[in-house]
């Protein structure tokens, strides 16, 4: 009886503490075990016990085994729904960058209220202890901004990272932003409309080469009267052709038939100095191919440029970026070899064996060809720039044919400090804003920029060095077309986000033939040479899109052109989107209203109208009443059409109108406001 009774207890006794084990253990729950795919971040992807590039998490010399690696900006939502107690973790800047400039700041949020942040870090600080009581929280937000510098190198950890759960794990990570595409365009109308830009510069005794675009059933007939002489119209695919000689500033009147009808339309053609009077719009390899572009691939991409009808709405130029020339450190066969001929002519590699054959392929089916280079020794990519021989460079791609020219400034920080020119990254050194030392930052452009000019053909000019030494105050004065005002872009939010709101300095000095150039389009299939979908979600891409347009920035196509789905094409085929960013008048549209995370862009156009943005910067979405139309610049009464689905939407008097904003989280309406009556 005793020893029943005894072994009774110790069962009691052994089940208890199971169970009181059981429940302890039950109660840790570590962030890694949930999915942490829906973590937007600055660079690569969310990592569960590693760092973002997949090392072992180390802060200050400590390793740490589990947790979460990212890197800023980063934000991931956790679904908690009042089952947790507390959150712990230890945060810091990974040591991998070490020897880079890394600043975070890591922040829990939870139910929209700030609960705890680390303050500024930098790498090599001790870890720093989170913890946070969530008792009654919902939805929790782990995020780590950018410590003030740039994102660049924030490899950040959340180490070691756990809640404690009143109930066992029921917690659910999520994306609070749609991910479900949805097409907003129409199709165009069978009756013919005029498509793409209204006005061309040219400069005397260039060729002249410019395509009328139009949509509308097929086949499509094209006219124009008063079209200056020197100049010929090819009736079928609307291809001006020939040379003006004199400076002077013609109208045309464009038609367009079809079976359904005819179209008209007021072109101008200014022959002067300026060109590029409207953003260039086209596509441009590295995004999509990276280091591995070749000829092949740029007839593909024009090929299908004109097969999947974008042509038609304006798309023009097809861009070669890095990686035509031989390259100093790629293994690869096809790389390698001489970089320039006796006479100094810069040689190109296996891929591009007849630059002057491809650029007529490309001019025979209705578009414009680029290239790229670096006015230091080396590209970006180590294959061979222009140091020294910007003469015969300018030379080369003249008599090849090219149209354009992206130059970048990869090594010429070197030229400048006399380094060894090993280092093609070295770019952050420079930024003047005035002085002897801003001369040498515009010397290597200016001195392209002569030669450009000097060259019996137009070749748009866009200077890539990110912005440095305010470029948008001189690029003009060296003939610049288009310049980078900011580091590359991304796929990710974060990325798009930062460019975005990079860019309203810069706008005073938008105008036509100089446009500010907040980088490539990530729609579509992209990936540097490792294809996937642009991780911008839907309404991510037509805030991108909008955003763009209303920067009245170069729209440059970055994706495969050949597996463009409906969703990307709806987004690069909506005319009216198209033409806020073509708009003759050239300014730039700029934020003039925030309201929370909503921020209201204006951008005025030619015809007295104006293009608004409702940008939804947030992760939640707005819905609300908005009156404040005399902040945006707007008086008297106004028709309101939204231009993603082509409708008129309401008028507006702006005394005493309201209209209804539902603007998706990261999303947007865009909306063209045209005055019917001023007060
Ligand atoms: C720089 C530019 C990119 C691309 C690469 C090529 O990073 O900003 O757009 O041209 O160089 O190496």
């Amino acid at each position: 009886m005793k020893s029943l009774k005894y072994l009774m207890s110790s069962i009691s006794l052994v089940v208890l503490s199971f169970l009181a084990i059981a429940q302890s253990s039950a109660q840790i729950v570590w962030l890694d075990e949930l999915d942490l795919s829906s973590a937007t971040q600055g660079y690569g992807t969310p990592r569960k016990n590693k760092t973002v590039d997949g090392k072992t998490m180390t802060i200050a010399g400590k390793t740490f085994e589990r947790g979460f690696g990212t890197h800023a900006t980063s934000q991931l939502t956790i679904i908690l729904n009042g089952n947790a107690k507390s959150f712990s973790a230890m945060v810091g800047i990974d040591d991998e960058v070490k020897g880079q400039k890394p600043a975070a700041e890591f922040v829990v949020i939870g139910d929209g209220k700030r609960l705890w942040s680390s303050g500024i870090m930098q790498v090599g600080d001790e870890a720093k202890l989170c913890k946070v009581n969530l008792v009654g929280i919902k939805r929790l937000e782990l995020v780590v901004t950018d410590g003030g510098n740039g994102d660049y190198y924030d490899h950040v950890n959340w180490a070691g990272a756990k809640f404690e759960a009143i109930r066992g794990n029921t917690f659910k990570t999520y994306n609070p932003i749609a991910s479900t595409p949805y097409i907003l365009t129409p199709k165009p109308a069978a009756f013919p409309k005029f498509t793409g830009a209204k006005v061309f510069g040219v400069r005397p005794g260039s060729p002249f080469q410019h395509r009328v675009t139009a949509t509308g059933e097929r086949p499509l007939n094209f006219a124009a009267v008063n079209l200056p002489k020197g100049l010929k119209m090819d009736a079928k695919t609307g291809l001006i052709t020939g040379m003006l000689t004199q400076k002077g500033t013609y109208l045309v009147t464009l038609k367009a038939k079809n079976a359904k009808g005819m179209a008209e339309r007021k072109f101008k053609i200014t022959c002067g100095d300026r060109i590029a009077l409207t953003p260039p719009m086209g596509w441009n390899s590295w995004n999509c191919f990276a280091h591995e572009v070749s000829a092949d691939k740029i007839k593909r991409a024009a090929d299908a440029m004109v097969k999947s009808g974008l042509i038609n709405h304006g798309w023009t130029y097809i861009n070669i970026d890095d990686f035509w020339q031989n390259n100093r450190d790629s293994k690869n066969p096809d790389l390698q070899g001489k970089f320039r001929d006796d006479a100094g002519n810069i040689i190109t590699n296996k891929r591009f064996p007849d630059m002057k054959g491809l650029a007529d392929y490309v001019h025979n089916l209705g578009l414009k060809i680029g290239l790229y280079s670096s006015p230091g020794p080396w590209t970006c990519g180590g294959c061979a720039g222009s140091y020294g021989y910007e003469k015969n460079d300018a030379e080369s791609y003249a008599k090849w044919g090219f149209d354009y020219l992206k130059y970048d400034w990869c090594s010429y920080g070197n030229v400048i400090d006399g380094l060894p020119d090993h280092d093609p990254y070295k770019v952050s050194s420079l930024s003047y804003k005035g002085g002897e030392k801003l001369n040498t930052a515009i010397k290597p452009f200016q001195m392209m920029g002569d030669y450009l000019r000097a060259q019996p053909r137009d070749i748009v000019f866009s200077l890539c060095q990110y912005g440095m030494s305010d470029v948008w105050k001189w690029g003009d004065a060296v003939y610049g077309s288009a310049w980078r005002t900011t580091n590359d872009i991304t796929d990710t939010w974060a990325s798009v986000k930062s460019i975005a709101l990079a860019q309203d300095q810069a706008a005073p000095y938008a105008k036509p033939g100089n446009w500010n150039d907040p980088d490539m389009l990530v729609v579509g299939q992209v990936g540097w040479g490792n294809p996937h979908p642009s991780k911008l979600k839907p309404d991510e891409q037509y805030l991108h899109i909008s955003l763009w347009s209303m920067f009245a920035a170069p729209l440059l196509i970055g994706c495969d052109m050949e597996k463009l789905d409906d969703f990307t094409l709806n987004l690069l085929t909506n005319d009216e989107v198209i033409e806020i960013n073509q708009d003759p008048l050239g300014k730039q549209g700029v934020c003039l209203q925030t309201i929370g995370d909503l921020r209201i862009y204006v951008k005025a156009l030619e015809d007295g109208g104006k293009a608004i943005g409702f940008c939804n910067f947030g992760t939640e979405p707005v819905d609300m009443n908005y009156a404040d139309f005399v902040k945006l610049g707007l008086k008297g009464h106004f028709t309101v059409r939204d231009l993603w689905r082509q409708k008129q939407i309401s008028t507006v008097d702006t005394k005493t109108s309201k209209i209804k904003l539902k603007v998706p989280a990261h999303g947007v309406l865009l909306y063209k406001f045209s005055n019917t009556q001023r007060y």
